[in-house]
């Protein structure tokens, strides 16, 4: 099948940028990826992916190869661009709860001299309520061409950044008038030919839609980390618990995973940018319960410091704990606001001998943490170890035999803060293994 053509730029080459930029090539589009970063540029260039994420290495090397797909850090190749996909980053301003965000204004302010008259902008990053209609406000400031503006939220998860592209759940587009939704369900055309829900909306409900995903994702793990606590106290499980209410069509089982909690580069600040534009529009208590969501996601973190404490007999200073994952999440290279990681240097702060191990992120982990003794090899990072913490669900964690394990380290002590090991086959094994929540019988 064949699907109309578009010329798009894509500004802002991180994971959104990137993957949209190569997915839209393999679709047949002409893309251009803009980008101030100068290395990511050049490797993009030679079809090498500046992050992990399954497929998309191959994905971005057949894309250069074809030809289609192009990156660069010079604002003027977007002149011929009908499509130009903003997708920078609107990380935590730091010292406030509010979005930063001036990779957006810095990227309007680049892009504006060199906008074709007719061009659609498209926002994509995650952001406050009311930017879309602030961005097209400094356009038409800054130039004279007839550009407008559109909402497209992304819904992607890293570890599955292709697959959410190529195949989204849904796709909601916030347009002002009915040209630029018939740009918008042509570039889609690919997508809407499988049936994808398409939801046409006005730019600030488009714009909510993604943050109010996100803030209810962090509400139901959060509701789930609540009861654990409880189920500690109790004798409960929670897994079992959430087995049983996601079996309830009304609740579903996915996001109640009980655990060490969420990070990541969105969830977190999304939910903290959110509460901010909630106080600034006059509306605090309408999102005065994210605050807690926010709190109970941040004391799972405490609980396993507390918990690991206690297996060491009151004191982590010079035991060796080895630290299963440094990424948010698996299948990922991501280590921002990473669990894993907090709950290691936390430890590293009070004296004890961490080694973190990760399949992939121990790069990103070395560069943001190099504090810490990090080691790939998963045999050498058990050796000695006095306490195990589990806290990335990697597959590689899942496949260790409690047996051959016990044989490397010290004490055969671990923490499941992700609730994924099978506490019986541990136990059998002659391990002491804590759950969060969930109770070894
Ligand atoms: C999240 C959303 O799921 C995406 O839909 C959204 O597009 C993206 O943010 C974004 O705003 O760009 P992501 O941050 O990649 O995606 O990761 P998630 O799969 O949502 O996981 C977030 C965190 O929650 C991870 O730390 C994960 O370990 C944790 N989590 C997830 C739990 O603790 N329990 C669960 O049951 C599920």
């Amino acid at each position: 099948m064949t699907y109309p053509k578009h010329e798009i730029a894509i500004i802002g080459c991180g994971y959104l940028g990137a993957v949209l930029a190569t997915v839209f090539a393999e679709q047949g589009n002409n893309v251009i990826g803009l980008d101030v970063d100068q290395g990511k540029v050049e490797k993009l260039n030679q079809g090498i992916a500046p992050f992990f994420e399954p497929e998309f290495d191959e994905l971005i090397a057949a894309g250069i190869s074809a030809g289609n797909l192009k990156f660069t850090t010079d604002p003027s190749a977007i002149s011929t661009s009908d499509l130009v996909f903003i997708c920078v980053g609107t990380p935590q301003l730091e010292g406030s709860s509010a979005a930063d965000m001036r990779q957006i204004w810095s990227a309007i302010e680049l892009i504006a001299p060199h906008l074709h008259s007719d061009a659609l902008v498209v926002g994509r990053s995650t952001v406050p309520v009311g930017t879309a209609k602030e961005i097209e406000t400094r356009l038409q400031k800054l130039t004279s061409t007839n550009s407008t503006i559109a909402w497209n939220p992304e819904f992607l998860r890293e570890g599955f950044a292709v697959r959410d592209t190529r195949t989204p759940d849904r796709i909601v587009i916030g347009v002002q008038n009915s040209d630029d939704e018939q740009k918008l369900k042509s570039v889609y055309a690919p997508q809407l030919s499988k049936d994808i829900p398409l939801l046409v909306v006005d730019l600030a409900t488009a714009e909510l839609v993604k943050v109010s995903a996100n803030a209810y994702l962090a509400t139901k793990i959060s509701f789930i980390n609540a009861m654990s606590e409880i189920a500690d106290k109790t004798g409960a499980d929670v897994v079992a618990l959430a087995d049983a209410i996601g079996l309830d069509p009304r609740i579903g089982r996915k996001f109640l995973g009980a655990g060490v909690g969420f990070g990541g580069g969105c969830l977190p600040k999304d939910i903290r940018a959110f509460i901010h534009r909630a106080g600034e529009l006059g509306l605090s208590s309408s999102l005065q319960f994210l605050k807690e969501v926010d709190e109970i996601n941040l004391r799972q973190r405490d609980r396993v410091f507390s918990i690991a404490k206690d297996l060491l007999n009151g004191s982590v200073k010079g035991k060796r704990i080895t630290v299963l994952g440094a990424a948010f999440k698996p299948d990922s290279d991501d280590v921002r606001d990473s669990p894993a990681l907090d709950i290691a240097v936390r430890l590293n702060s009070e004296g004890a001998n961490v080694v973190v191990h990760d399949p992939k992120a121990l790069e990103n982990a070395a560069k943001r943490f190099p504090v810490l003794t990090y080691e790939g090899d998963l045999e050498k990072a058990l050796l000695n170890a006095e306490l195990v913490l589990h806290l990335t669900e990697w597959m590689q964690y899942r496949e260790i035999d409690p047996v051959s394990a016990k044989k490397l380290v010290r004490t055969p002590q671990m923490i499941d803060g992700r609730n994924m090991l099978n506490l019986e086959a541990y136990q059998a094994a002659g391990w002491k293994i804590v759950g969060l929540g969930r109770q070894p019988k």
